[in-house]
């Protein structure tokens, strides 16, 4: 399975700015053979890159999306929408989201059930608190959140599925899960799918990890069996360094 390298812009960068990064991020093609890439630019940006990204093999992913059609949700986007932008991929369930915004497990489940009914491929994020896992709960947090969000999923509709791995206190803060930890997560995530939705759906899963993921580091994630990619969000910023951190992951996966 090829790795997924995703970049999420959180709420940084304009049109324009957008349009300025893919213009020096596009290295030849055969710089991302081995990897898949993924950029998830803010909403109002996703026709810029669109545009810019055109004839690369270089996909686009939305941070959010709403699970209605359509209808009276003042300041949503339904996944039509997305598909219209050419968006292949729709982060749910990012810990900013769960915290700032109040997201809740039911929403994030009918979010995940409209993206794949939209054939839109969820990225679900899961990770535990820094006090979850003082307290020793983390496999516990982790398992609940994937059983809600999965809730109602059939196996044989699941498509392509991805988690992304991310815990809370890794985030943003420079201080990186050690690998073993991020294993050992991720093996946890894959046998809950298993018990879920069964080993066809377990085994074509890809686990992200994320927080805190540079150049530097993401060779000691994507290295592992049972990690296959990451949730890039600060390093992805600047274009030369994503593009040392895609080059990484490459060589990683190639030894
Ligand atoms: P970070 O963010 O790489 O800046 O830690 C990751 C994320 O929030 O997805």
């Amino acid at each position: 399975m090829e790795p997924l390298i995703a970049a999420n812009w959180k709420m940084h960068k304009t049109a324009a700015e957008t349009a300025a990064f893919c213009a020096d991020f596009r290295p030849e093609k055969a710089f991302f053979e081995g990897v898949e890439v993924l950029i998830c630019p803010p909403f109002t940006a996703l026709g810029a890159a669109k545009t810019a990204l055109a004839g690369s093999p270089v996909k686009l992913g939305a941070q959010n999306m709403h699970w209605e059609k359509q209808g009276a949700y003042t300041g949503e986007i339904s996944a039509a929408m997305l598909r219209e932008q050419g968006i292949e991929y729709v982060i749910i369930g990012h810990s900013e989201r769960r915290h700032l915004m109040g997201e809740t497990d039911e929403q994030i489940c009918r979010k995940v059930n409209a993206a794949l009914e939209n054939k839109l491929n969820p990225i679900l994020c899961v990770g535990e608190t820094e006090c979850e896992r003082e307290q020793g709960v983390a496999e516990e947090i982790i398992e609940n959140q994937i059983y809600r969000a999965y809730k109602g999923l059939e196996p044989d509709k699941t498509g392509s599925l991805v988690i992304a791995y991310e815990p809370v206190w890794a985030i943003g803060t420079g201080k990186a899960a050690l690998p073993e930890d991020a294993d050992k997560a991720a093996t946890h995530i894959r046998n809950c799918v298993r018990e879920m939705l069964g080993s066809k759906a377990a085994n074509g899963l890809r686990i992200q990890y994320g927080g805190s993921v540079k150049a530097d580091n993401i060779g000691s994630f994507v290295e592992l069996p049972s990690i296959q990619g990451a949730l890039v969000g600060g390093a992805s910023l600047e274009a030369e360094s994503f593009k040392a951190l895609v080059q990484a992951a490459r060589k990683a996966v190639a030894n």
